[in-house]
């Protein structure tokens, strides 16, 4: 297993290209499942977690080619099981079983397992499939589903921590076939659900209300096959302004919608820095001293939950006492451990975490857990003084393409070396 070394106190400056969407990208690979035509998806990133997705598709018996980032996806014939062994490895799997009941009228998917971040629970996507008239099982470990034909419904999705993206999209996908109209209250409006929302309409779906909590399904008959380009990824954007924010003297995200991280460039002015915006561009600038924050993630469009990690590492050498509350994932954590191992003063309370902010971290051996905890130590490590080394990086490999040479070219000093 690779590790990644970081020597710290290098500034980094200059521009970075974001690439497209992680998290828009698996539920629209899933959703050319929906018809026999090709689909053609640009700016599709080179992960391994969408790397993943095709090899579901492709046992799925789609013909998938990919040529840099443009994926072309056929699904003439589609078997209604998703392999086990596969499916194990990525959570966002699970958003193949709207598209298989929806075109094969039955699915059989394993139950994703849980995770560092916290239980991962399906509960409101098969409430969602049940309530659309499809029978759910869930036996020796996989969710079986089958239905005589769907039927719209109105249902509501919000559960006890919010709303649920990848349920929104998999009830979506599940209703646009379905026969009649369905309405989704408390459905996401994160901007990845809008993405695959127009991507399904463009394949011939009537979906009204994307962006909102209550989505509008029209079904239709079927659906043939378009073009389409991925959004940006608003979360290695946001990743990148962070790590301006650490040590930069001015770092720009380009191929951005700033729209989509304005929680995270106001929290970004709140904390003293300086953010200049373009049509597609976003610069951070140090502007003097930083200040700590209060921080609670929200739902789109409050702060991400999936930036929480990166902020927790700017705030640990940020004068005064930070306070941030994890709301969608009260477990989503494990980071501060490592970063204490790094000098951070941190107490967890719950789901609130107070930050006291210290003169600087200092290198160590760090263990990543999950994507963006995983980030969050390459961020802190950017600033400590002396080496880390953060072992386990498949999980940075699983969100972000290249993350360590995209930072390289920034002036960062950060090597990827072979571990045993
Ligand atoms: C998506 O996960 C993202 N993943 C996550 O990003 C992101 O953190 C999360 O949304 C929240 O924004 C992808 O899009 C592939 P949820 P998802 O269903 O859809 C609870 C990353 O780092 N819940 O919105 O799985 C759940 O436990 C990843 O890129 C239920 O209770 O998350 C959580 O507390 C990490 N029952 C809350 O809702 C359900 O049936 C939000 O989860 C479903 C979810």
């Amino acid at each position: 297993m690779d590790k990644i070394l970081v020597h710290g106190g290098h500034p980094l400056s200059g521009s970075i290209k974001i690439s497209g969407s992680k998290n828009s990208a698996l539920p629209i690979l899933a959703a050319t499942l929906l018809t026999k035509e090709p689909c053609v998806l640009r700016h599709v990133p080179d992960l391994s977690d969408t790397n993943y997705m095709l090899q579901i598709l492709m046992h799925l018996g789609a013909e998938v080619e990919r040529a840099s980032g443009t994926v072309t996806v056929k699904a003439e014939k589609v078997e209604s099981t998703a392999p086990y062994d596969v499916v194990r490895r990525m959570r966002a799997s699970v958003c193949v079983l709207g598209p298989l009941l929806a075109r094969c009228k039955e699915a059989t998917v394993s139950l994703p397992g849980g995770c560092v971040i916290g239980d991962r629970p399906i509960d409101l996507h098969l409430l969602g499939f049940e309530g659309l008239g499809a029978a759910v099982r869930v036996e020796a470990g996989n969710v079986r589903m089958f239905t005589t034909g769907l039927k719209g419904a109105v249902l509501n999705l919000r559960g006890k921590f919010g709303p649920t993206v990848l349920g929104t999209d998999n009830v979506m996908m599940a209703a646009v076939l379905a026969e009649g109209t369905t309405v989704i209250e408390g459905a996401a409006a994160e901007p990845e659900v809008v993405d695959l929302a127009n991507f399904l309409n463009k394949m011939g779906a009537k979906i009204e209300g994307a962006g909102t909590r209550r989505l509008i399904i029209e079904g239709v008959k079927e659906l043939h096959g378009t073009e389409h380009d991925i959004i940006p990824d608003r979360i290695e954007a946001g990743t990148f302004l962070v790590a301006g924010a650490v040590c930069g003297h001015g770092v720009t995200v380009t191929r951005v919608v700033p729209e989509h991280i304005s929680a995270v460039t106001d929290a970004l002015t709140e904390a003293g820095f300086k953010i200049e915006t373009t049509e597609n561009s976003v610069t951070v600038s140090p502007n003097g001293a930083s200040k700590a924050l209060e921080l609670s993630t929200q739902p789109y469009p409050g702060f991400p939950t999936d930036m929480q990690a990166q902020m927790c590492a700017l705030l640990s050498t940020t004068e005064g006492i930070s306070v941030i509350t994890e709301n969608i994932f009260p477990q989503r954590y494990m980071h501060l451990a490592e970063m204490k191992r790094m000098g951070a003063h941190i107490q967890i309370e719950g789901p609130t975490a107070l930050i006291q902010g210290v003169e600087k971290l200092y290198g160590a051996p760090v263990m990543a857990s999950d994507l963006r905890a995983s980030a969050a130590l390459v961020l802190a490590g950017l600033k400590a003084e002396g080496i880390t080394e953060i072992s386990r990086v498949y999980h940075i490999d699983r969100g972000y393409e290249h993350l360590d040479e995209k930072l390289g070219a920034l002036g960062a000093h950060i090597e990827r070396v072979k571990a045993d």
